[in-house]
């Protein structure tokens, strides 16, 4: 079989249509626009309506993406949905994903790693590629962190936002796309940002919810402290795996969790802050979804073009962190996009008819008899 490269051939992204802006914060916790502008760069995020959840995000994300590739959901063998706040604790919110969009043929799972998800969810797909038993793979970074949060708590309820965006990565005989990578993880600081309760560790009791433990807790300090540290090593790590140089990049898109965490980074690279993607001002932190947000709006703003070499960086809960650096392709395909609707009508009616198919199987075969 001749070497397959996994190339980025379609993105796309989502986010709620509500705004909350550091002026409405301000009305709900001790806080201001000043403080949360000049300490973070934030100055609005994105908030789910009532009928909006991860998966419902990662799916129009996934949709955008696939009519960008023209890549029909059907042709997807993998779908990796990256996320902290996933529908349930199980099933995955991927298999709910290919069910909605009609991936019939695609196995589905979730991967957590908190923010650096998305980075280690494309390092995953592209070795899925690269080792031929992938042909089109499809991933999502999906958060409604705003569930999670604790709005009274003004120390990380600024923070964050909900939204998502994805990607797909298809393989190829040209050299290119996805040229090296570094995943890394250091456990013993898992306590620096978590959700206490709600796992096994800590099931949910009316106790742990009047403590609040299903919330997040961070201790911002260390975790920003911890960010400085590893963003541009990791960048750099990324970049010479790839054998280039930190001048061959043309363009950064780092994990929009502060400004001043990019800033950071940038001055570890000796570059410019023009070399960095920064949306952290529109989203908040968006957890796994803020490295494709960033992407979608640096390809549309025409800042990331076909031959471009492009790094990604992230870091996390975890903790965990890492980086990527991609030549980035754009879509292979020059046939007119393929009719979405109808996709999306089939695959309702799909999974309508395999609900009813398991409503009869189990009067006929007894209902709640396994054997
Ligand atoms: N408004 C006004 N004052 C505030 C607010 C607020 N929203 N929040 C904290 N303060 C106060 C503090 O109480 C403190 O007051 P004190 O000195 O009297 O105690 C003062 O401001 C300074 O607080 P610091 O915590 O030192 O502020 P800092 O400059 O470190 O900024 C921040 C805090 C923004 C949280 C920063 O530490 C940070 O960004 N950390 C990284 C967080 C992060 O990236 N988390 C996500 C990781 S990704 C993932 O996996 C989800």
């Amino acid at each position: 079989m001749t070497e397959q490269y996994a190339h980025i051939t379609g993105w796309g992204m989502s986010v709620p249509e509500r705004i909350l802006t550091n002026d409405d914060l301000a009305k709900m916790v001790d806080t201001n626009d000043e403080w949360i502008r000049d300490r973070t760069g934030i100055q609005e995020r994105h908030i789910a309506a009532d009928n909006e959840t991860t998966a419902s995000l990662a799916s129009e994300a996934a949709l955008n993406a696939l009519r960008m590739a023209k890549v029909p959901p059907s042709e997807i063998d993998l779908i990796i949905v990256s996320t902290s706040s996933p529908e349930h604790l199980f099933p995955s919110t991927a298999s709910l994903v290919q069910d909605r969009i009609g991936a019939e043929f695609a196995g589905a799972f979730d991967l957590s790693a908190a923010c650096t998800g998305f980075i280690f969810a494309l390092n995953m797909a592209s070795q899925s590629i690269r080792s031929g038993s992938v042909k089109n793979a499809l991933v999502i970074g999906s958060e409604t962190l705003s569930r999670m949060v604790d709005w009274t708590d003004r120390n990380t309820c600024i923070l964050f936002g909900d939204g998502a965006g994805a990607f797909v990565l298809q393989a190829h005989e040209e050299p290119g796309g996805v040229l090296s990578s570094i995943m890394r993880s250091d456990g013993s600081g898992g306590d620096l940002l978590s959700v206490p309760a709600g796992g096994s560790a800590a099931p949910t009791t009316n106790q742990t919810i009047l403590e609040g433990q299903h919330y997040i807790q961070m201790n911002g300090r260390e975790v920003f402290r911890f960010a400085t540290r590893v963003m541009a090593n990791a960048s750099k790590e990324a970049i010479s795996k790839a054998n280039l140089e930190v001048e061959d990049i043309n363009i950064i898109i780092p994990h929009q969790a502060n400004l001043r965490i990019i800033e950071a980074a940038a001055r570890g690279l000796k570059l410019p802050m023009d070399k960095f993607a920064v949306n952290v001002n529109k989203y908040g932190n968006t957890s796994t979804a803020s490295i494709p947000l960033a992407t979608v709006e640096a390809v549309e703003e025409g800042r990331l073009k076909r031959g471009d070499k492009v790094v990604f960086v992230g870091f996390g809960a975890g903790l965990t962190w890492g980086a990527l650096t991609v030549q980035w392709t754009g879509p292979f395909s020059t046939e007119e996009p393929f009719k979405l609707a109808r996709y999306q009508r089939t695959a309702r009616l799909r999974s309508f008819w395999r609900r009813i198919q398991r409503f009869f199987a189990g009067i006929f075969f007894g209902r709640g008899r396994s054997g």
